[in-house]
């Protein structure tokens, strides 16, 4: 594949963006790759390339790219000439159409990033509880703010015992009272993380947790170990939050709560709400989200663009698609189909492997047993893993490089798309293989 322009543009553009990309996660060797276009499950590079999207803006695009009802959407919005910085009947509509969809969702406030909801969501916790405090999971992220950019992809070498994990920066320039403050717990081991929150308990504003760890590939939690939390969080008089930035909408049409049949005090969603568009939103019982109603001692709520008129007619757009369940349950039973497909070509090669995923999210590990929790997955086999990668990109598709990074599909990944996946998924098993044989 030719991408002489993309290595041109990359040229240019350090002469005025920090490292050429507006997001770190996309810098690539030996240059990052700058779009043109993007329809349905295909997205058109600047030299004219043609790739199947599997990273569908980091799992926002749940219906496919440029979706008529959206656009239908975004340019009906504009039309009437509203931006943002005004309250419309459009933006009542869609939190209706919200609290429908989401159990637990008594009250609902747009924001307009996953980070900005989870601060928030923070915010109310510890206006709520009066406590500093935060316990989180590790290998779990949650935005790139200073309370939560901690543990989320820690060097094992440094990250402590595995019953006992250590709070560490995950970049630098946190504030370190930030890090004092949190808690680390071990995902899907409910015995260790009862005794960490009990230890801890009085402090603690709010466990978080996102009930599926799809920013560590595709990682369930075990029903048994949300019901721990939500018992330690009632017992230490702490909020459950649930980050249901990748899971709304795609683990069940009502997300991880409706899933799992466990509720949260607060969640936060993101990503499906908006087909690609930047828009997220806090919810949760009435009486912890009036905690951010306007009044002395609340939790201030402000912000230029929340609540911004276009997005709130891609809210309603959006739910509107998805409000019948149908597009959930096709992408699960799509994705359930890919990993049966997986498994058998896996076992046929004889390379250890697991596909994971759920409602259109998926991802591979190179590793013997199914992956239950962070460490697992940081164990398993980064050459299998590259040499995978790799074949999926040759084949075509737009994968990311990056070790642990979660793939998706959407609703306009046809039979075509995904019969492609499948062959390309046997030719990386078999580039996997023969990485290991290299290597050994
Ligand atoms: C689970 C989860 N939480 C929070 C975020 C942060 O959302 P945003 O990138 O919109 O700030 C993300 C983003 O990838 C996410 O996957």
């Amino acid at each position: 594949m030719q991408t002489n322009r993309s290595r041109q543009l990359y040229e240019r553009a350090q002469g005025s963006i920090t490292a050429g990309v507006h997001s770190n996660s996309r810098s690539r060797a030996p240059h990052p790759l700058y779009f043109s276009r993007a329809d349905g499950a295909a997205v058109w590079d600047v030299d004219g390339n043609r790739y199947i999207d599997l990273g569908m803006g980091n799992g926002a695009v749940m219906l496919g790219h440029n979706h008529p009802a959206i656009r239908e959407a975004v340019a009906a919005a504009m039309a009437v000439g509203m931006s943002t910085g005004f309250e419309t009947e459009s933006g009542v509509h869609a939190a209706e159409l919200f609290k429908r969809l989401v159990p637990s969702a008594e009250r609902v406030r747009f924001t307009n990033t996953g980070t900005e909801a989870m601060l928030h969501a923070l915010h109310i916790a510890r206006a709520y509880t009066s406590r500093q405090a935060i316990a989180k999971v590790e290998g779990a992220y949650h935005g790139w703010f200073d309370s939560v950019y901690i543990s989320t992809w820690p060097p094992l070498d440094q990250a402590g015992p595995d019953d006992a994990p250590v709070a560490l920066p995950g970049t630098a320039g946190l504030m370190t009272s930030a890090i004092q403050d949190a808690v680390i717990l071990p995902f899907n081991d409910s015995l260790s993380t009862e005794r960490i929150v009990r230890s801890r308990g009085k402090d603690l504003a709010a466990i978080i947790v996102e009930p599926t760890l799809i920013d560590a590939g595709f990682i369930p939690a075990e029903r048994e170990y949300l019901l721990t939390l939500r018992r330690l969080a009632d017992e230490m008089g702490a909020l459950l939050i649930f980050d249901e930035l990748l899971t709304g909408f795609r683990l069940a049409r009502g997300g991880a709560q409706e899933k799992f049949s466990v509720q949260a005090d607060l969640a936060t969603f993101g990503k499906a709400i908006g087909n690609g568009f930047p828009i997220a939103a806090v919810a949760g019982r009435e009486r912890i989200m009036q905690a951010s109603a306007p009044g002395p001692g609340r939790a201030a709520y402000v912000g230029t663009f929340n609540g911004h008129a276009v997005m709130m007619a891609i809210v309603e757009a959006s739910l509107g698609q998805l409000a019948d369940g149908n597009v959930t349950r096709q992408l699960q039973s799509r994705t359930e189909a890919l990993i049966e497909e997986f498994q058998a070509l896996a076992r046929r090669h004889g390379v250890p492997a697991q596909m994971q995923g759920g409602g259109g999210h998926i991802h591979w590990y190179f590793t013997p047993e199914p992956v239950r929790n962070y460490r697992q997955a940081a164990r398993g086999s980064r050459e299998r893993y590259a040499a995978f990668i790799t074949a999926l990109a040759d084949a075509g598709f737009l994968v990311s490089p990056n070790y642990l990074m979660h793939h998706a599909i959407s609703l306009a990944h046809g039979p075509a798309e995904l019969d492609q996946l499948v062959a390309a998924m046997d030719k990386g098993l078999a580039a996997a293989k023969q990485a290991a044989q290299t290597k050994e």
